[in-house]
């Protein structure tokens, strides 16, 4: 009894810090740290170089060695390595973005109490930036799984590729990677498409096989004839009318031998991640939601969709994609 009750303390005491390696990681980040340490220095040289106190700075960079960002010779710190790749801002893989979301995201999560109790999202300063740096944010963690779902889809050989909300077009130019005749076509707010598509399409070397649709999902029209449509990670910002409206301007858009890509996360009893997403959801938007497997099925099953495949996505958060042809 004593021993449970001292797992559970020290299980539940873990949660206590719990938000210090983002605050860390953001502070180093929101003072342009790293890409001073491209070459490596000592906490002096930088406390001198930012004008800043060298007892603050030395502490932050002791942190980021525990963390594993940098690296420590002598007494030198050092980005080196994988996390050049991931802390640098020139990199496609820069997580600086999913970093500075969270902080955003930390702001929104203060109005938990009052947002459980009325059932409704959090009033708040919309900050124009918000999806730009959400959409460059979410590039790294989706590359991969992006990756793996174009390497595993069986797609027409040529033509296009409709990403709809496609933030920086990362699912689509994971299909692309691995199909080099398909073309892709981004759809996404016109700040989004400058600001995070265009940039990131550019540094991954395929700007070239894109056209841009910027607008509004809902109010621009898609075009017609695509060999495949993505919803990738949209549905769970939206309630049951919408996602409805956007499966049929799919059937309305896609070619009759297409494929409907849905990839959204889903709940699992033994994973916290998509409980604490639901809230996220509920905090930040109107009707949006973590929906069941059966929903998905059940949305594109009423749109005029069969269900051809559901593929489980290389990550911890337990996102599915949702394969469908036209009925
Ligand atoms: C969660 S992000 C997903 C981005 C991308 N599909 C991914 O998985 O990385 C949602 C995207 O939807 C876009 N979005 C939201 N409402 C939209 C609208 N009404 N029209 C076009 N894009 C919209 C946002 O700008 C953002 O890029």
């Amino acid at each position: 009894m004593e021993k449970d009750l001292a797992s559970k303390i020290e299980e539940l005491g873990e949660y206590g810090f719990a938000f210090a390696p983002v605050h860390i990681i953001v502070t180093a980040i929101q003072l342009d740290l790293f890409h001073l340490l491209e070459e490596a220095k000592t906490s002096a040289e930088l406390a001198r170089i930012k004008g800043i106190s060298y007892r603050g700075v030395t502490r932050l960079l002791e942190a980021l060695v525990t963390l594993g960002v940098l690296s420590k010779r002598e007494n030198r710190y050092l980005l080196e390595g994988p996390m050049s790749q991931l802390f640098l801002p020139s990199s496609p893989l820069c997580m600086g973005p999913y970093f500075l979301h969270l902080e955003n995201l930390y702001r929104i999560w203060a109005h938990l109490p009052q947002v459980v109790t009325s059932g409704r999202q959090a009033e708040r300063d919309r900050n124009p930036e918000f999806p730009v740096i959400l959409a460059r944010g979410l590039f790294p963690l989706h590359w991969f799984q992006a990756l793996d779902l174009g390497e595993k889809l069986k797609t027409p050989d040529k033509g296009e590729v409709l990403d709809v909300a496609g933030g920086s077009g990362v699912w689509s130019a994971g299909i692309l990677k691995h199909h080099p005749c398909l073309q892709g076509v981004l759809l996404d707010l016109p700040p989004v498409v400058e600001n995070a598509a265009k940039p990131i399409l550019n540094k991954i070397h395929l700007l070239n096989r894109y056209r841009f649709l910027p607008g509004d999902m809902f109010e621009i029209s898609w075009g017609k004839g695509y060999k495949c449509i993505i919803l990738g990670h949209i549905c769970h910002a939206l309630g049951e009318d919408d996602i409805k409206d956007l499966i049929e301007k799919s059937r309305q858009a896609i070619d009759p031998q297409g494929i409907l890509i849905i990839i959204d996360f889903l709940p699992h009893p033994q994973n916290v991640f998509p409980a604490i997403f639901n809230l996220n959801m509920l905090l930040a938007t109107k009707e949006g939601g973590v929906r069941s497997q059966e929903e998905s099925i059940q949305w594109l099953r009423n749109g005029g969709f069969t269900i051809q495949q559901i593929l489980s996505l290389r990550d911890k958060k337990g996102s599915k994609a949702f394969i469908a042809t036209l009925r």
